[in-house]
């Protein structure tokens, strides 16, 4: 019953997504933003510096000191904005939290203090911000254009699978398949054949972006790159993007996905399963040898080598189905 086993685990394993590098955020003009810095705890703070190194000023984005902020250090832009998040500072939390931001907060915010009693003022942590309009996760293009789709895996594990799906099609196949070091055409919707290659073939420092080539209207819609990673039982959602191909003001006909639709990379992976769970159970009540060789190979294609989430081709499906399994499974759901 191990394909029951691993049913229920999927129903339960939570689908990660992956922040970046915390020292490094990206935000819309408007947002509000904590600005994190904490230090050890073992002295007074004597004075906090959170400054800008990357301008060429005298002032401050924040100035506390003999226990008060100081808006006459303070750069003109950032006032009424900055606050300390724990006035009291708390276990040496002198985090802010920088209100409204826009487009010109873009830079380096560097977190700096003095202790009471030692002479050099300390460097505690550095943050760099990017506020801008344009969503990275949206993007709008023109018909015969190429657009990368940026993905970017977390360094700490050897990437066995890697899947560019479209969560918001009813297929059991891919905008691109990796597995076993080589891409998969078999396993690849038609309509994406030839126009899509992982844009550093080596993926160094687990880079699976892909180039999709040459967009058509009918590439609009949603994009989500998953992984699997050595020794891992779970797929993971890394990133989803939203294209939008248009050759005019209008509407390209196309669904406009949600941005956080994580769970949407499981529907491919869980179909295939339960299909092949019934398959099992069907073939083990029936014990028969009514073609019970073609139930073999769709589990030997879903359960080799840890990577078991890889979708049977549609013909055997409907071959399956054409023998009356299908049939049972649609009843039984
Ligand atoms: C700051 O506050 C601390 C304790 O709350 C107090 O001991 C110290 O004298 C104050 N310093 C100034 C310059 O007001
Ligand atoms: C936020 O900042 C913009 C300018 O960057 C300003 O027009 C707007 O009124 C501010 N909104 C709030 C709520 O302070
Ligand atoms: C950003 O900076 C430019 C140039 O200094 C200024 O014209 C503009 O008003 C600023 N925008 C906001 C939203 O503060
Ligand atoms: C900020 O993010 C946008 C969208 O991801 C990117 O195009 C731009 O290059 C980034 N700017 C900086 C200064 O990092
Ligand atoms: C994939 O490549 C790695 C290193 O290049 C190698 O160790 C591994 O055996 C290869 N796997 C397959 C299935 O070819
Ligand atoms: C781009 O795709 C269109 C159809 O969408 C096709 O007519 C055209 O030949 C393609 N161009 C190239 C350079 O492959
Ligand atoms: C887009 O899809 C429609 C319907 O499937 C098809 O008729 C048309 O040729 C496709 N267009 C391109 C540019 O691939
Ligand atoms: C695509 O962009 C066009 C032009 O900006 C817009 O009119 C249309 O509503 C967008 N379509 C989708 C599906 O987001």
């Amino acid at each position: 019953m191990v394909p029951l086993a691993l049913f229920f685990i999927l129903l339960t394993v939570p689908v990660l997504d992956f922040s970046g590098d915390p020292h490094k955020l990206t935000l819309k003009p408007g947002e509000d933003v904590l600005l994190h810095c904490q230090v050890p705890r073992d002295g007074d703070i004597a004075v906090i510096v959170w400054s800008r190194p990357d301008q060429e000023s005298q002032k401050y984005v924040l100035l506390y000191k003999e226990n008060r902020t100081h808006e006459k250090y303070q750069l003109p832009s950032y006032r009424g904005r900055v606050e300390l998040s724990d006035p009291e500072m708390k276990d040496g939390d002198v985090s802010v939290v920088l209100k409204n931001v826009s487009v010109n907060d873009t830079g380096t915010y560097e977190c700096g203090v003095i202790i009471s009693g030692r002479p050099e003022p300390e460097v505690i942590n550095t943050i760099t911000l990017n506020v801008t309009d344009s969503d990275p996760h949206k993007l709008t293009l023109k018909p015969g254009e190429d657009v990368l789709l940026h993905c970017q895996v977390p360094r700490d594990g050897v990437i066995a699978v890697i899947v560019w799906s479209r969560p918001d099609q009813e297929s059991q196949k891919y905008v691109l398949l990796y597995k076993e070091n080589r891409t998969h055409e078999k396993y690849q919707l038609p309509s994406y054949r030839g126009r899509v290659e992982l844009s550093d073939p080596e993926m160094k420092d687990g880079d699976v972006s892909v180039v999709l080539k040459n967009v058509s209207v009918n590439d609009t819609g949603t994009y989500e790159c998953g992984v699997i990673i050595s020794g891992r039982p779970e797929p993971e959602v890394i990133n989803t993007i939203t294209l939008n191909v248009t050759d005019s003001g209008h509407a390209a006909g196309g669904t406009d996905g949600g941005d956080k639709d994580v769970g949407g990379i499981l529907r491919p992976f869980l179909l295939p399963v339960i299909i092949v769970i019934f398959i099992a159970l069907f073939v083990a009540f029936k014990k028969s040898s009514e073609k019970p060789v073609a139930a073999e190979n769709e589990k030997n294609i879903l359960f080799q080598d840890s990577t078991p989430f890889i979708n049977p081709p549609t013909g055997q499906l409907t071959a399956l189905q054409q023998q009356g399994i299908g049939g049972k499974y649609k009843m039984t759901l």
